[in-house]
């Protein structure tokens, strides 16, 4: 099954575990413009309004992907150049683990699942959507000013076709940690964290091989799982 469109489908990352007798080859998948059940990460939901925004699910066969870390490091990569060629080169960041963000707010949500053999990477874009209520953090590049008459359409195709355009670097370890550090967000920037409820200050110096992210506060080098700490910004 190669790149299918839905009117409407509850969650794309879903509907693809529920439907793995079709797609379950590599780069088969679904995307649809009105998701009416999207999941975001740490169990959260991902909102987002009809005919507006893309969301976008995409197989891998697990014996394609050496690591989760190069995988996660080369998705994050593949969409942010992808966002940055299309916003006409506004610097572009990947937020640890995987968010996107252009002028300090997130344009893009990527949650990987695993499922039988098979990893399920889906992609929230948002495009058209002009007003994100309380979400204050979130953007679209509607609201950013740095809107194009795209089609939803021809900019899911394209997506997908930038996976397969950089397939080949899917393992390549090294590129993956130098190019994810060259975008990493708040890098070496004076930040505050939420741990365990408590807010702190530091400097984030890096993501290493493994995917942990280093902070350095006041000389004392830390470093933080996912879930351990949040970036408040
Ligand atoms: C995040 O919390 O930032 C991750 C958001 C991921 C949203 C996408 S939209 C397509 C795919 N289907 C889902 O239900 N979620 C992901």
């Amino acid at each position: 099954m190669p790149l299918e469109y839905l009117k409407e489908i509850n969650s794309t990352n879903d509907f693809i575990k529920e439907n793995l007798t079709e797609y379950n080859c590599n780069f088969s998948g679904v995307y649809t413009f009105n998701q009416t059940k999207g999941k975001g990460v740490r169990g959260n939901q991902w909102i987002s309004e009809s005919e507006k925004n893309i969301a976008l699910s995409f197989c891998l066969e697990d014996a394609f992907v050496d690591n989760s870390v190069n995988l996660s490091f080369w998705v994050a990569i593949v969409m942010r150049n992808f966002i940055y060629e299309l916003s006409k080169k506004i610097p572009t960041y990947i937020k640890w683990p995987n968010d996107i963000i252009i002028k300090n707010k997130k344009l893009c949500g990527i949650l990987i699942e695993k499922h039988k053999g098979i990893t399920i990477i889906g992609i929230g874009l948002n495009v058209f959507q002009k007003n994100f209520g309380n979400l204050n953090t979130a953007a679209s590049f509607y609201s950013l000013g740095i809107y194009q008459p795209y089609s939803l359409h021809e900019l899911s195709e394209n997506l997908i076709l930038k996976f397969q355009e950089n397939y080949n670097l899917l393992n390549n370890t090294e590129w993956l940690l130098t190019n994810y550090n060259e975008y990493l967000f708040h890098k070496d920037i004076v930040s505050n964290f939420l741990i365990k409820e408590t807010t702190k200050q530091g400097i984030i110096k890096g993501v290493n091989k493994d995917g942990l992210l280093i902070v350095d506060f006041e000389n004392k080098i830390e470093k933080f799982r996912l879930k351990e700490l949040k970036l408040i910004f």
